[in-house]
């Protein structure tokens, strides 16, 4: 009875009657759910973030500065062949792990289940984006006579499906005793107005937090301890839906290595000084990824005596990690950004509303937030012909449609 007051007393402080309404509806098994559940969420947090949503972005006072890159190809035969020499060392001697972050909600893309499960129409069969991911580090566990820990992150959301996909199809061809699955943080979604959403079962919509909760999750699950116990040394995060994505790049690891930085990334250079993507900088003396819409109209435009865009390296979510660095920024704790998207729910009579337009908003934290944790990154500039295919929108730019035209011009050309 207690519990039940009390949650109706958090209600009626946040503002959430609609949610008590409900409550007096529900059967007893459902009540107690709801109940659990409100009291398993931090309301005074979720306002807070919702409050902000209708405040002005503040540019705090912060210095700016380019950041250093190589341009991979522009090494010389030798600086390639060393950095190559000491990344393949790394991964063939089993110290290499990668993660999957495919806990998103792919809601641009309006695929039904799990991103990973869209089938991109490549070569007429078609190809899982988790398939294409599984031939990517199969071709390096060939290579290197290995075979790399991959380690899948999902949301409470998309989990059971993903697990199930994976399963029909036997993890493409990867052995199941190398694959980790493992779920991500959530929070809750708020409508336009500040009120919960309601999903199917009668509960309060939750969605995964952002791809910054990797880190936590990694170490909440038990995957952290696990990679330790197998002896890795760097750890490779990715994104589920770049169909290029290079998961195994001894160039990138070696001249993190060499470089003795804990954290490195790589980069495509911007299509167009306005492209709306985020770069890398370095902020107050720390590495950063600046969101487009933060990095003033006249830097976005500087270019330096090569007449390269000083801010032209583009965040491709390609990043790798000491195991200490990881573990370190898995107790960070990072700030949450709002995202307007489009979310269905229940609404009080029960019936399911399907939004056309964004209606709610998510909090997500992003994985590149935990660079400011560190003095130095390293950045390799990639070719977006090779490493940037992206599968975001339904249609026009970064669609299925753009990456299954960049999937087999890269192919054709390895084939040729
Ligand atoms: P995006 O930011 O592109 O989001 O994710 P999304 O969820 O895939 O798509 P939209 O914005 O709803 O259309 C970049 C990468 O981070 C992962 C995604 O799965 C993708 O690989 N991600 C994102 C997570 O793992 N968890 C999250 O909470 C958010």
């Amino acid at each position: 009875m207690d519990k039940l007051q009390d949650a109706i007393d958090i209600l009626k402080e946040y503002h959430q009657d609609h949610i008590i309404r409900l409550l007096e509806k529900l059967d007893e098994k459902h009540k107690q759910e709801l109940i659990d559940q409100i009291h398993s969420i931090d309301f005074h947090q979720i306002m807070e973030l919702y409050n902000n949503t209708k405040k002005e972005i503040e540019f705090k006072e912060s210095k700016i500065e380019p950041l250093k890159y190589l341009d991979k190809a522009k090494l010389t035969e030798k600086q390639r062949a060393r950095f190559d020499e000491l990344g393949e060392k790394i991964i063939r001697n089993g110290k290499y792990a990668v993660v999957t972050m495919a806990g998103g909600q792919g809601t641009r893309l309006g695929h039904s289940g799990p991103k990973g499960t869209f089938k991109l129409d490549v070569y007429g069969k078609g190809k899982y984006l988790f398939e294409i991911l599984a031939e990517n580090l199969k071709e390096a566990n060939e290579k290197y006579h290995t075979t790399i820990p991959w380690y899948i992150m999902t949301s409470r959301e998309n989990n059971k499906e993903t697990v199930e996909f994976l399963e029909k199809h036997n993890y493409f061809g990867y052995d199941k005793n190398y694959v980790t699955i493992f779920t991500q943080s959530e929070l809750p979604l708020v409508d336009e107005d500040g009120k919960l959403l309601i999903e199917k079962d009668y509960k309060i919509k939750e969605a995964s937090d952002g791809n910054g909760g990797t880190y936590s999750s990694l170490r909440n699950s038990g995957a952290l301890a696990d990679m330790k116990e197998r002896g890795i040394k760097w750890v490779f995060i990715g994104g589920v839906d770049n169909v290029l994505l290079k998961m195994a790049d001894v160039t990138l690891l070696g001249m993190a290595k060499e470089k003795k930085v804990q954290i490195a990334s790589k980069s495509v250079v911007k299509a167009n000084p306005h492209e709306k993507v985020g770069v890398f900088c370095k902020m107050n003396g720390h590495p950063k990824v600046i969101e487009y819409a933060e990095l003033p109209e006249k830097m976005a435009e500087e270019v330096d005596r090569k007449g390269e865009l000083k801010y032209g390296e583009s965040n491709i979510i390609c990043h790798l990690y000491t195991i200490e660095a990881l573990e370190k920024a898995s107790k960070e704790i990072l700030m949450y950004h709002s995202a307007h998207k489009k979310n269905s729910y229940i609404d009080e009579e029960g019936k399911e509303v399907i939004p056309d337009k964004p209606n709610s908003y998510k909090f997500e934290s992003f994985i590149f937030d935990a660079f400011e944790f560190f003095d130095d990154i390293a950045i390799l500039r990639g070719k977006r012909e090779d490493d940037f295919a992206p599968v975001k929108n339904k249609e026009g730019v970064d669609s299925p449609k753009t990456a299954k035209e960049l999937y087999e011009k890269y192919w054709n050309k390895r084939k040729n």
